[in-house]
């Protein structure tokens, strides 16, 4: 009889075990980075939670790792009166300013050095949490320092702010304060995620972490990569206090709390500035944006003695870091035309230093981008640099705007050559059709053959190339080769000695590799790597030149859009014509061996790959026939030998079997592979 008799588990306990469980694991995973669990069995815990609080919901509570998802849209946020106003800090943008603010410190607390904690300062926004007995109760915004808005659901579902505190020596009300931020991963992500749904990216990772704690549902906060670490307190009741700064973090960290890592506790002036140093150097590996550095007295004795002024600390300094944004003009936008002919707006700006440089220019890519980003002429334009990025226009300052600001359109002649401009359907570049008859295209064109990856001529730069085009003494590339020293030496700045040496120089790039000419040619889309396969797999050039567009597509990585470049570009007469003029000059370069090709196992077999393969991607097939001798071709027809099905493989396989050519299943095509390969 009492076998049959179990003693139910006390539900509220079994809920309780639970929650600590995953607090844990959360605490793990969010706060330390360092999980001990998969994240397959930290959902089943969670699941197992849920459906527990579901049977028995009056078991819920406001900290239980449930309630993060974010629960009904609010009307409006209500105001939240600080206990302890939150405040801001000074400033200080050099070395000596923060020499003078130590020195300033020394002399009012009598003392020699001071010892302060060293921490990034997030670009964020403040937030003040509310803690009673341990559980969080409320979480406000800054606002005006005094009183700032009710964001609790919001900041519920960031995953880093412990609901509960842990261990048991916390004070009965605690107030913590940090910042919250989005890592720049994060930020990413979410701008795609924005602009794929048709909606608005945000400039900067400050404006997306301020815009989604500031969301009326909360939902939508759950879904945004937010982050937190806390960097101090407010009020505090029933605590003994630490002496130190430091000890206080420390404790923090113990309850629970993400602190930054990098928090350290440096001796005076000189251990502040190496501490600087070695964070401007990181900076840009960082996972989030830092705009500079926070330094605090750390005996809480000496703070309590500085005390404050108006509306900040006299104990913490915001050193602050060069800006990586800053506001200027545009003053034109220019439209560039490059070796292809693609056509790239710039923007052309009043100089401004950001980031350690001065800019001039940004790009904006291509019509669309100048579109989206609804730069004009006139308009003051948010300017950013971060790190060795190239400088860009983030956005654009509207209020500044001036209504006769006209958008920016691309024109429909090229600036240049007057040629008509095109813009391929579902193409985002638009092109001058002038070809080489557009001189900017020729010069471009020109640079690009004599670039060191291509017929690597020393001494010819950009400067003299646009000269020599522009003094009409060199109109396309095989012009190169009949310049005299006579005629260089009469160019501006041009030594005789420099025209000597380019003359040598040009005799020598003579002397060069079929996959430097093939790229040294600029076809479109013909990089070093595309060069390299043609050369290889034909080992002439009259073969390249007279290969059919199917035959292309045979060379690895070469597909349908390539090998019509490459066709058009030796239908055109001139460029054939512009060919046989450089031969003609000796350019010249030693035989490719072409691997002997008759001797592997598949040579002389045309093989088809379609559908999908389970054990490798279709390209990776296509190399593994092409390396045992096989030609792959991208279309059945009666010269196929065999056609490689894999799962939903469509109208090839109908062809190939109308026809009568041989199926392989994956399984088949694998055994003959290896056997081939044995
Ligand atoms: S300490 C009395 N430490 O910077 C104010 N602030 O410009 C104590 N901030 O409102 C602030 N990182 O939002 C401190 N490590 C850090 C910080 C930091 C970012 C923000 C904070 C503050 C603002 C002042």
């Amino acid at each position: 009889m009492t076998d049959s008799v179990k003693r139910p588990i006390p539900k509220k306990k079994q809920i309780e075990q639970l929650r600590k469980e995953i607090n844990y694991h959360n605490h793990r995973y969010y706060v330390l980075d360092d999980p001990e669990i998969s994240d397959a069995q930290y959902d089943h815990l969670l699941t197992e939670l849920i459906n527990l609080e579901q049977l028995n919901p009056e078991l819920i509570t406001i900290d239980s790792p449930t309630q993060r998802v974010g629960g009904e849209p609010l009307p409006e946020f209500g105001e939240v009166k600080h206990r302890v106003p939150m405040l801001s800090l000074n400033n200080v943008f050099s070395d000596e300013e923060f020499q003078e603010f130590n020195h300033r410190l020394c002399e009012t607390l009598d003392v020699d050095t001071i010892d302060y904690v060293a921490e990034p300062k997030l670009d964020g926004l403040a937030i003040s949490l509310l803690y009673e007995n341990g559980v969080l109760i409320r979480a406000a915004t800054r606002g005006d320092g005094s009183s700032g808005e009710d964001v609790t659901q919001n900041v519920r579902t960031i995953q880093s702010i412990p609901l509960k505190l842990q261990g048991e020596d916390y004070p009965a009300i605690l107030e913590v304060r940090g910042e919250v931020f989005m890592p720049k991963d994060g930020f990413e992500k979410l701008n795609y995620r924005q602009l794929e749904k048709g909606e608005k990216a945000f400039v900067n990772p400050r404006n997306a972490a301020a815009g989604s704690l500031r969301q009326l549902d909360s939902k939508v906060t759950a879904t945004r990569p937010l982050k937190f670490y806390c960097y101090g307190w407010g009020y505090i009741e029933s605590m003994v206090f630490p002496k130190l700064h430091s000890e206080m973090m420390e404790h923090l960290r113990e309850w629970g709390f993400p602190v930054q890592p990098d928090l350290e506790v440096v001796k005076g002036v000189k251990g502040c500035h190496e501490y600087y140093k070695a964070l401007v150097d990181r900076r840009n590996q960082l996972p989030y944006e830092i705009d500079g550095i926070v330094y605090k007295v750390n005996r809480l004795d000496l703070q309590a003695d500085l005390g404050f002024v108006s509306r900040a600390p006299r104990f913490a300094i915001a050193r602050k870091f060069p800006p990586q944004e800053e506001v200027t003009r545009v003053l034109a936008i220019d439209v560039q035309v490059g070796r292809t002919g693609a056509l790239t707006p710039v923007a052309r700006l009043e100089p401004v230093f950001v980031g350690g440089v001065t800019v001039t220019n940004a790009t904006l890519h291509n019509e669309d981008e100048a579109q989206r980003k609804d730069v004009r002429v006139g308009d003051y334009v948010v300017v950013r640099r971060a790190g060795d990025v190239i400088p860009e226009v983030a956005s654009v300052v509207l209020s500044k705007r001036r209504h006769d600001n006209a958008p920016f359109k691309m024109p429909v002649h090229c600036p240049v050559c007057g040629s008509d401009v095109e813009r391929g359907e579902g193409e985002t570049i638009s092109r001058c059709s002038g070809g080489l008859f557009c001189p900017q295209q020729s010069i471009e064109a020109i640079k690009h053959f004599a670039s060191r990856r291509a017929m690597d001529i020393a001494g010819l730069g950009d400067k003299l190339v646009e000269q020599l085009v522009e003094n009409g003494l060199l109109s396309d590339v095989s012009g190169l080769y009949t310049l005299t020293a006579s005629q260089l030496s009469k160019l501006e700045r041009m030594a005789e000695k420099s025209a000597d040496n380019l003359i040598a120089a040009l005799e020598k790039s003579k002397n060069t590799t079929l996959p430097r000419f093939l790229f040294a040619l600029g076809i479109r889309e013909v990089g070093e790597t595309t060069a390299h396969n043609l050369a290889n797999f034909y080992g002439t050039l009259d073969k390249i030149k007279q290969a059919s567009r199917e035959e292309l597509q045979e060379v690895p990585d070469i597909g349908t859009v390539v090998a019509a470049h490459i066709i058009t570009f030796f239908h055109q007469s001139h460029n054939i014509e512009v060919i046989d003029r450089l031969l003609e000059s000796g350019v010249n370069w030693p035989d490719i061996e072409v691997s002997d090709i008759d001797c592997k196992p598949l040579a002389g077999k045309t093989f088809v790959v379609t559908g999908t393969l389970s054990t490798l991607s279709r390209q990776e097939a296509k190399e593994l026939l092409q390396k045992l001798g096989a030609k792959v071709s991208g279309s059945v027809s009666k010269k196929t030998d065999y056609l490689v099905a894999g799962e939903k493989a469509g109208s090839k396989l109908d062809k190939a079997e109308a026809l009568g050519v041989e199926v392989l299943d994956e399984e088949g095509f694998l055994r003959m592979i290896d056997k081939e390969n044995e």
